[in-house]
């Protein structure tokens, strides 16, 4: 298989991240003899300071010509002064807006092994799969207008959705439902806003065509706490692009931290990849980043961009196996020193090449 992979691995634990989640899909390709092109070109604050942009033009060819992009994450401190169209962030929206695709998928999964980690209880957390799937090109982040008029000394941006936008996001959530537990949860703010109220409808009379899954609506606000309360009520979420960028960090607190959330875009032209977390500057340079979710994320090129899924699964067992072995960083035992980037990536190498050592040796009887 050949598949061409663009890193823009970006800011902050961004790189030292990147780094190990390149290294999963290098043995990948090494074990089972696939061709993967990996090249690396600047996005965010890095790019900024070498070119003036956060996202060169160089860098935005380079990915319009790949099968899948890799980013690690983008922003930093001494960018806040900046006004949001000059921002590290500006230049990864305007890559989201290039390559195309609306369907941002978010699993946010219990581990087992972390069940003691996450500030809920055990029994609250254990059995937990929700996979959000955030609306990634509209809504607030891209509606116009959007202006902050100094002199008025006012500001405002837009949250606008067409039909047709709800449609193509909400056909994939349905879709992925019926994969999995065959439950929908849409969620908007429709007792206040009327795209909202354009959202609830449109899902609503498509729900028509997917019979087989059940559909729930709920208010953001209630969503918020029913994830805290209830997470293994949900299976599905579905949502726009705020609501859903604001819900993905909440979850992360079910799984034990934000570092271990994957991200995967897909329904547009080249599928972007990236970890749910920041750039975390107070971290940076440390080499004490989690490293799991890029390396979940990994695993999500190989499902979506190379339809590799039994090495997806490898890698996502060699999480879990590493997880239960004891291994943790910093951010999941809090307070605590935990093992470094390099440390817990290597484990992870470690324990994939058995697994696809093993798996080959019985294919090969
Ligand atoms: C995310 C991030 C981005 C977003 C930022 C960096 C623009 O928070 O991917 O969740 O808001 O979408
Ligand atoms: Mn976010």
């Amino acid at each position: 298989m050949k598949l061409k992979v663009l890193v823009v691995a970006g800011d902050g634990i961004g790189p030292e991240v990147t780094n190990e989640a390149v290294r999963v899909l290098r043995s990948v390709a090494e074990m089972g003899g696939h061709d993967f092109e990996i090249r690396e070109a600047l996005i965010g604050g890095v790019a900024i300071k070498k070119e003036g942009t956060p996202l060169p033009d160089s860098t935005l060819k380079l990915a319009l010509e790949s099968d899948a992009v890799l980013l690690g994450a983008v922003g930093g401190n001494e960018f806040n002064s900046l006004p949001p169209n000059k921002r590290p962030e500006a230049g990864l929206l305007q890559l989201r807006k290039a390559l195309g695709g609306f369907a941002n998928l978010r699993p946010s999964f219990a581990w087992p092994a972390l069940a003691q980690n996450s500030p809920l209880k055990a029994e609250v957390v254990t059995g937990t799969d929700i996979l959000f799937v955030r609306e990634l090109l509209g809504g607030l982040y891209f509606g116009e207008p959007r202006v902050w008029d100094q002199e008025a000394g006012a500001a405002w941006n837009t949250m606008r959705y067409t039909r047709d936008e709800v449609i193509r996001v909400a056909r994939v959530a349905f879709e992925l439902a019926q994969a999995r537990r065959k439950k929908l949860t849409s969620v908007d703010k429709a007792n206040v806003l009327e795209v909202s109220q354009l959202w609830r409808a449109t899902v609503t009379e498509l729900a028509a065509q997917y019979p087989d899954v059940t559909l729930e609506h709920q208010y953001v606000d209630a969503c918020a706490m029913h994830l805290m309360n209830t997470p293994r009520n949900f299976d599905v979420v579905l949502t726009e692009n705020l609501f859903g960028d604001i819900l993905s960090d909440e979850a992360a607190v079910i799984t034990g931290s934000l570092g271990m959330l994957p991200s995967a875009t897909i329904g547009g032209g080249v599928n972007l990849y990236e970890p749910v977390h920041g750039s975390a500057p107070d971290i940076a340079g440390k080499g004490i980043a989690n490293p799991l979710g890029a390396i979940l994320t990994a695993a999500m090129v190989l499902r979506h961009s190379a339809k590799l899924e039994e090495d997806a699964q490898a890698v996502e067992t060699a999480v879990r196996t590493v997880l239960e072995q004891g291994y943790r960083t910093a951010d999941l035992v809090r307070g605590q020193q935990g093992v470094s980037t390099q440390q817990m990536g290597n484990q992870v190498h470690q324990v994939l090449s058995e697994l696809i050592d093993r798996r080959q040796a019985m294919h090969a009887v």
